[in-house]
């Protein structure tokens, strides 16, 4: 049973934990419709892929059931995914053997090694803003002098953010939920010190509309 969401704005630690509970929970749903899921994921991977002028180190944050994690290493990327639920880790690891898989707060985690290509889909609208360009600043710094990042949300007509139930998943748990503007998204990447490169916008097979963005560290002469 799981304890009731708190009134307040959570703090990056507690968040942590309580999402690592809730997408342990949700893991099995994740995998069942992970297949369904997996061509518009491979589709939006290979925007940044057109954009990418090379190979090498690529990393998957929020890594779920390892879809993009799995369009990376076919690509030829040596592939790191992060999640911070074990169960997710696990499924992960078992449709992307090939990659190295981590089970970890993002925000809270060092890596030895900078990236080539980062990607983080359905992630950044897990966190209140401010932690959310907290995460935004840290793919900054992970993120090598001419790497890409591939950013996908959900974009939507206000901005609003609390504990919501996810109403489409069985048991209705609740996650921390910001809903970005398309605006304060790009307003977001622009604080954290990325410069948009491309913007797409796609609707998926259960019917969000998401825009996935590849942005590049901005000059620092933007800054
Ligand atoms: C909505 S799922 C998206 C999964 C995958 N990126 C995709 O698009 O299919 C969000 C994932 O982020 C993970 N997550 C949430 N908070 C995290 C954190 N602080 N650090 C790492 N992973 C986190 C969750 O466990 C979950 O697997």
């Amino acid at each position: 049973v799981l304890a009731a969401a708190p009134d307040r704005v959570p703090d990056a630690d507690w968040l942590a934990s309580w999402h690592a509970d809730i997408y342990d929970r949700l893991a099995g749903e994740y995998g069942a419709r992970a297949d369904g899921l997996a061509e518009v994921t491979a589709l939006s991977v290979r925007r940044l892929l057109s954009l990418a002028p090379a190979r090498g180190d690529a990393l998957d944050v929020g890594a779920g059931a390892g879809l993009v994690a799995r369009a990376l290493v076919d690509a030829g990327y040596r592939t790191t995914a992060i999640d911070v639920a074990p169960r997710m880790a696990q499924m992960c690891r078992e449709r992307v053997p090939d990659a190295a898989v981590v089970v970890g707060d993002y925000i809270g985690h060092r890596f030895a090694r900078r990236f080539d290509a980062i990607v983080a889909f359905a992630f950044i609208h897990l966190f209140p803003a401010e932690l959310a360009i907290r995460a935004l600043r840290k793919m900054h710094a992970d993120l090598s002098h001419d790497g890409l990042l591939l950013i996908g949300t959900t974009a939507e007509p206000r901005c609003s953010e609390g504990f919501e139930s996810k109403l489409d998943y069985p048991g209705f748990p609740q996650r921390y939920r910001r809903r970005w503007t398309e605006i304060s998204f790009l307003a977001a990447l622009d604080h954290a010190g990325f410069a948009v490169r491309d913007l797409a916008r796609h609707e998926d097979p259960y019917g969000k509309r998401w825009t996935d963005v590849v942005a590049a560290k901005a000059p620092t002469s933007c800054r």
